[in-house]
């Protein structure tokens, strides 16, 4: 689909973004786990959280949906069924990396596959620890799926210390490590994103510099009923939104706010933005708010390399925030974004390059050299499938003075299904 984006003059109203991709993926991961009927509010319609889901019912989990409201009877650890056919990740880099912990602690065997972007995806980063821990995963070039995965050997609990800040690599050793009789220890020395250590309530111990996360059989998998809160990725392209388009004011209401997701938010207030926070209150394990952002003058900014994981999935959109900040802004020590659903530091240099502003693309990162009064005409902007892509460019389409166009823009339901009804809603208020 080719969806077309006008340039608007302000953005005004409401909207309560899709439920979080992240935590409706994990709530139906561990409600499988669990041994017992859990009821997850407010999960996510998205692709890729109901990839997962069809994945949990193929372990053996009895799924029924009622509107908003999944009910998922577990299977506890013991009873995985092996799945007929392959598990369809689609275009779920957590839904693969996160189940294969699964199948290799349960020793239950599987093929995972997936879409086009997935398979171009290195799980090299999993197969390797997995491995360690006594799985066997054949894998399409040696690091790509499909994967095989097979345990034959008995588990081998482990202590690991994370060679890169991933929340879906971490989680893939601790959901192993709680098949086995001793603790597998999970070392982290950069903060990634926490739900899996909240959700399951996993032991987690803060030392200088370090935290360290353990899981065993001896954790009891809780209950998954809760709300899922807001996804904060997707409230992120209206926080921008609201920043950079005049005379707006935007409130996002039930917005998740686990601090190791919200890096945004400190960056934004550091470069200027005028957003406030009401209503702050716990859904679950996780913080939750309304988020008011209204039309701010920005800065430029240079962002913390500790704080990149935390912003991960932010950065497209911040590339945008940065295009109309005065001075030069750099994104450094994030060669992480060329392993996304797309290279994501080549897609936001296209998207950039696509509307004439200045930047100069590095391996780790991109410098941009930001303009209040920053202006162009129209452009037709490529999404790489990307969903993340695809957002970013329609807001910074609506910068634009005439139409710009967003080629396969429908990749955005990947993540945020309703991405253009709320734009129509805003846009019109
Ligand atoms: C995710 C973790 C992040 C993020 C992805 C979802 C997760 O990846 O980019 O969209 O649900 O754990 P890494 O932390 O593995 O880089």
């Amino acid at each position: 689909m080719i969806q077309s984006v006008s340039p608007v003059k302000k953005l005004k109203g409401s909207i309560t973004p899709p439920p979080d991709k992240s935590i409706s993926q994990r709530a139906a991961i561990f409600a499988l786990l669990h041994d017992g009927i859990s009821e997850i509010k407010n999960y996510s319609p998205a692709q890729d959280p109901q990839s997962t889901l069809a994945c949990v019912e193929d372990l053996g989990a009895v799924v029924t949906i009622n509107e908003d409201k999944v009910t998922v009877k577990g299977k506890g650890r013991d009873g995985l069924a092996e799945p007929k056919d392959a598990l369809d990740c689609g275009n779920s880099g957590t839904a693969m990396r996160l189940l294969s912990g699964v199948l290799t602690g349960s020793g239950v065997s599987a093929k995972m596959i997936g879409d086009a972007s997935l398979c171009s995806r290195t799980m090299t980063r999993i197969i390797k620890p997995l491995e360690q821990m006594g799985a066997h995963i054949l894998a399409r070039n040696g690091g790509y799926a499909p994967l095989y995965v097979n345990r034959l050997d008995p588990l081998k609990p482990m202590d690991y210390e994370l060679p890169i800040a991933s929340a879906q690599l971490k989680s893939c050793i601790l959901l192993a490590g709680l098949f086995g009789e001793e603790p597998t220890r999970v070392i982290e020395t950069v903060p990634s994103r926490d739900h899996t250590e909240r959700l399951l309530g996993l032991e987690v111990v803060e030392e200088v510099g370090k935290k360290i996360i353990s899981a065993s059989l001896k954790d009891e998998i809780p209950n998954q009923s809760y709300t899922i809160p807001g996804d904060f990725s997707a409230a992120a392209f209206w926080l921008v939104a609201g920043c950079i388009v005049p005379d707006s004011e935007i409130r996002l209401e039930g917005t998740g706010l686990n601090p190791t997701r919200n890096a945004l938010l400190h960056l934004l207030h550091e470069m200027g933005a005028d957003i406030t926070i009401e209503n702050e209150r716990m859904e679950g394990a996780e913080p939750v708010g309304d988020i008011i952002v209204k039309s701010s003058e920005l800065r430029a900014i240079n962002i913390p390399q500790q704080m990149i994981p935390n912003c991960i999935d932010e950065l497209p959109i911040l590339a945008v925030a940065m295009t109309f900040a005065s001075g030069i802004s750099v994104i450094s020590g994030a060669e992480e974004l060329r392993h996304k659903e797309t290279d994501r530091i080549m897609a936001i240099a296209e998207m950039l390059g696509a509307t004439g502003v200045n930047f100069t693309e590095k391996e780790d990162g991109l410098e941009i050299q930001g303009n209040p009064e920053f202006s162009f005409g129209s452009a037709t902007f490529k999404s790489f499938d990307d969903h993340r892509i695809a957002m970013a460019s329609a807001i910074l389409a609506l910068k634009g003075s005439s139409e710009s166009q967003i080629l396969d823009a429908d990749c955005a339901a990947v993540s945020y299904p309703g991405f253009w009804k709320d734009l129509t809603s805003l846009a019109s208020c």
